[in-house]
C-alpha cells in the first residue's frame, strides 16, 4: 500500500509540521469494499498551531487519497487528546467508534 509524508515548510526555514497518510484496506465505520485514506500521523509545532497549518496538511492528504481512488478518509487519536479531537471535528471528521486496548504477557 502506498504511504506518503507531506511536510509544511516554516517561513524562516525548517519545518512547521507534517502529516503521514497511507491507504488501509479497511477502517472502522468506512465502506469495506474499497481502500480508505488513513491519517497515520499529524503534527504541527506548537508555535505554528491554530494558524491553519494543520488544516492545510489534512487537505493535501485528502487530495492525495482522492488521487488514489479513495472516497473516504479516516483517522484516530487518543481518548485524552481533546485538542486533536476538536481539530478533527472542525475539519469534518465524525467519531465512528471508541475502543479499549489490552495486553497480556505470554
Ligand atoms: C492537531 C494539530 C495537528 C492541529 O494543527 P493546527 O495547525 O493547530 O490546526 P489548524 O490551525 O489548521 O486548525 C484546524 C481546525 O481545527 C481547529 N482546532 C485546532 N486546534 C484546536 C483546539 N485545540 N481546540 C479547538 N479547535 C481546534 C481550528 O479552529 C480549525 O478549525 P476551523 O477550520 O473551523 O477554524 C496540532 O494541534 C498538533 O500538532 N497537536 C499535537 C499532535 C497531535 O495531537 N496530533 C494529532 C494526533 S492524531
Amino acid at each position: 500500500m502506498p504511504w506518503v509524508i507531506i511536510l509544511a515548510e516554516a517561513p524562516g526555514g525548517g519545518f512547521a509540521g507534517f502529516i503521514e497518510v497511507n491507504l488501509r484496506s479497511h477502517a472502522d465505520g468506512c465502506d469495506p469494499s474499497r481502500p480508505v485514506g488513513y491519517i497515520e500521523g499529524w503534527y504541527v509545532a506548537p508555535e505554528f498551531r491554530r494558524r491553519g497549518v494543520g488544516a492545510r496538511l489534512v487537505a493535501e492528504a485528502e487530495n492525495w487519497a482522492r488521487e488514489q481512488g479513495c472516497r473516504e478518509m479516516a483517522s484516530d487519536t487518543w481518548a485524552d487528546n481533546l485538542d486533536a479531537q476538536r481539530a478533527h471535528e472542525a475539519l469534518g471528521y465524525a467519531v465512528v467508534d471508541r475502543c479499549v486496548l489490552y495486553r497480556k504477557s505470554l
